[in-house]
């Protein structure tokens, strides 16, 4: 009988990419992929670093395992990823439960890995500093119509308050042709969008012998045949630019979505932060971008409570969000992550503060979401139709190309197809209406 393992994912979309090849990899060797820890016999955990929080969650969760492990010693346990790469070896003194570890790099590792932890004592690998640009065998999807698609691994930007760079180490873009052949077998089997992944997409190319930078690869990528929808993430603010909005201007198939995280509205936190903008700068970009690119959505990252925050330095935050106007906002409080530079600053911003900053700007923001949202009734939008709706099983739902939620009545007949949805009403999250034409793609109006 074969082996179950249970996976969860903690974190961002790359872990959520990752955690696809893990799967898929095991599963070529035999195991079968459960959704109930219970019946597994192999726990994994594909962890995030990214602050304090998802590192806790993670420790809760394997520490939960620990009765069931001295019950079951045959129980295997593993913690991949960044938490894994973070703290080595310190984890299995931490978390005597776990069986094996795997840092970022070294996921293709993991099925050699799980064969020696059942002989051997504990099992480890997190030596490989930069990610090999090799394809993972077997080709696990968890979506049916979208899919995630690496394109760079890493980071080289050293933003102060970052684990990222630290664990998953530096840039490795891989090759286009390679990019867009899996593109293609997507294709092939069914998919209609593609999110290309990347910690900063902008810089993509840099170290590839020949000479290719992101646009030309959206462009490579526009051009697949039967290809719907091309989102990608993330942009960093410092090299967004003319040619990638020019890119989205012109490329039918490249939604109008631009996540670009801000991070702080004033300068001196993006300077402490090592972002290598202004405010002034960043603002520029978006201008332009509005201008040649009309109706694109924008979502950002904030982090509250950096290091020296003053009252004035969170006001400048509150005022750009207030001017850039986001269709959506990530807020999270600062959490310091030694080896990360900003971690050597005294976190001198109270939680208390953190937190109370934290609640201002999510509550600002679902004001001018909703706003903004508002002004698209009357509107019709291309929506591509993802699944049932979590309210409503008369309901469908998927996303705007300026990916905003949308719900409209609908049946599983429309899954996958791309329709054109007339908003009568909405929620600070997610627009209403309906389909007013069910199949085909047409100009917008
Ligand atoms: N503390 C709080 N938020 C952080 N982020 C990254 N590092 C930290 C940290 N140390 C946020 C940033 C980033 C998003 C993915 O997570 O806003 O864009
Ligand atoms: Fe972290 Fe900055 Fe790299 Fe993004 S660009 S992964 S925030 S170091």
């Amino acid at each position: 009988m074969s082996k179950k393992v249970f996976l969860r994912t903690f974190g961002c979309q790359m872990n959520e990419r990752d955690s696809e090849m893990i799967a898929g990899m095991l599963k070529e060797k035999g195991y079968e992929i459960t959704d109930d820890p219970d019946e597994a016999q192999v726990i994994l955990f594909n962890t995030c670093s990214v602050r304090q929080h998802a590192e806790d969650r993670v420790m809760g969760n394997v520490r939960q395992l620990r009765s069931r492990k001295k019950k079951d010693p045959e129980l295997r346990i593993g913690v991949l990823g960044c938490m894994a790469q973070r703290h080595g070896e310190m984890l299995f003194k931490e978390l005597p439960e776990v069986d094996l570890l795997a840092g970022p790099s070294n996921i293709y590792d993991v099925p050699d890995l799980l064969a020696r932890s059942v002989s051997s004592e504990k099992v480890i690998a997190v030596d490989k500093k930069k990610r090999p640009g090799k394809k993972a065998a077997g080709d696990h999807r968890s979506g049916v119509f979208s899919a995630f698609v690496n394109i760079m691994y890493g980071c080289d930007n050293f933003c102060s308050y970052c684990i990222v760079p630290h664990v998953r180490g530096r840039e490795v873009s891989r090759k286009k042709k390679d990019i867009v052949d899996e593109v293609k077998s997507l294709i092939d089997r069914g998919f209609k969008e593609v999110t290309l992944l990347g910690q900063n997409v902008n810089s993509y190319g840099k170290g590839l012998s020949s000479r290719t930078t992101f646009p030309d690869l959206l462009e490579a990528v526009n051009g697949i045949r039967g290809i719907e929808r091309i989102r990608f993430t993330t942009s960093h603010p410092k090299d967004a630019a003319k040619p990638l909005f020019r890119a989205m201007a012109e490329l039918d198939k490249v939604c109008t979505h631009l996540h670009l995280p801000l991070q702080s509205g004033s300068d001196k936190i993006l300077d402490l932060m090592n972002r290598k903008y202004t405010y002034s700068d960043y603002l520029g970009k978006v201008e332009l971008l509005r201008k040649m690119v009309p109706g694109i959505g924008l979502s950002t990252d904030i982090i509250v409570g950096f290091p020296s925050e003053k009252v004035r330095d969170f006001e400048a935050t509150r005022r750009a969000m207030e001017e850039i106007s986001y269709n959506s906002a990530f807020v999270f409080k600062y959490s310091p992550r030694p080896p990360a530079m900003s971690s050597c600053i005294v976190d001198d911003v109270p939680e208390e503060v953190k937190k109370q900053r934290n609640n201002e700007l999510l509550a600002l923001q679902k004001k001018i979401s909703l706003a903004n949202n508002r002004g698209l009734i009357g509107t019709e939008q291309e929506v591509l139709v993802e699944g049932k709706s979590r309210m409503s099983g008369a309901e469908m739902m998927g996303r705007t190309s300026a990916n905003i939620p949308c719900v409209f009545p609908a049946t599983e007949a429309l899954l996958g197809e791309l329709v054109w949805v007339r908003i009568d009403s909405t929620t600070p999250n997610t627009l209403k209406g309906k389909v007013v034409q069910a199949k085909g793609r047409r100009l917008a109006p």
